[in-house]
């Protein structure tokens, strides 16, 4: 036998051929990604949910933000008001004809102090009362006396920076001293009475 034909009857090196990856193998990859990917999605990766998840409203999101000093007394002020006031002067502070004049820019909340504006809710006003140069005449309970100074403060700290009206804060020591002042049950005043005593 020839070495030729030796070489061609079993002894040959061997070769390595390319033959492309099982099917299956690129279909389950794919798949453990995918899912991967909807787990991560799912538990916002390895982020805060509080910032980064989708909030569906303004709300939702509100009710995540911190609340102290001026912020929370101005939101505590807000829910206030709109729940003890709001229904005669309105939630925009525009007032409403017949029944409450407006808060809005009016002359007696954008005081310099807030002796004459406390003194209002905490002992009522009847008679003619003139505000943005519109003369009323009907009567107003002291609406505010069975709230507490902190709540009362709160308020007015939000009808003094709501709807365009820019003045201070107004704090629970403020209006307790107020009310002190006054000692008492208080008779409701009249604008006339109102305008004698400093702001
Ligand atoms: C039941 C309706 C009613 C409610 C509730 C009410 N008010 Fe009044 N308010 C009036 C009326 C009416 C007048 C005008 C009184 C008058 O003509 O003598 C008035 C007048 C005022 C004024 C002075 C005039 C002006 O518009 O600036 C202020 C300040 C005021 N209210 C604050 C408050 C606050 C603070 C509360 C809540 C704690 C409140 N009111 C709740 C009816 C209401």
């Amino acid at each position: 036998m020839s070495e030729e034909a030796k070489a061609s009857s079993g002894n040959a090196e061997p070769t390595a051929t390319r033959s492309p990856a099982p099917m299956w193998i690129i279909v389950v990859t794919l798949a453990l990604l995918f899912l991967g990917f909807v787990f991560f999605d799912k538990h916002s990766g390895w982020f805060d949910a509080k910032i980064y998840a989708p909030y569906s409203s303004p709300e939702q999101l509100e009710a995540f933000q911190p609340k102290s000093g001026a912020a929370a007394a101005a939101a505590q002020g807000k829910k206030v008001y709109e729940a003890v006031c709001g229904i005669c002067h309105g939630v925009d502070g525009l007032g409403k004809p017949g029944q409450a004049p407006p808060l809005a820019g009016s002359e007696w909340v954008i005081t310099k102090g807030i002796n004459r504006l406390a003194h209002i809710p905490l002992a009522g006003v009847s008679g003619t009362l003139t505000v943005e140069g519109k003369e009323w005449n009907l009567n107003m309970a002291a609406m505010g006396a069975a709230l507490s100074d902190a709540d009362l403060a709160a308020v007015l700290t939000y009808m003094r920076t709501a709807w365009g009206n820019k003045v201070g804060e107004v704090t629970a020591d403020d209006v307790k001293k107020v009310r002190d002042a006054m000692g008492g049950h208080a008779q409701p005043l009249t604008g006339d009475q109102l305008k004698t005593m400093p702001e």
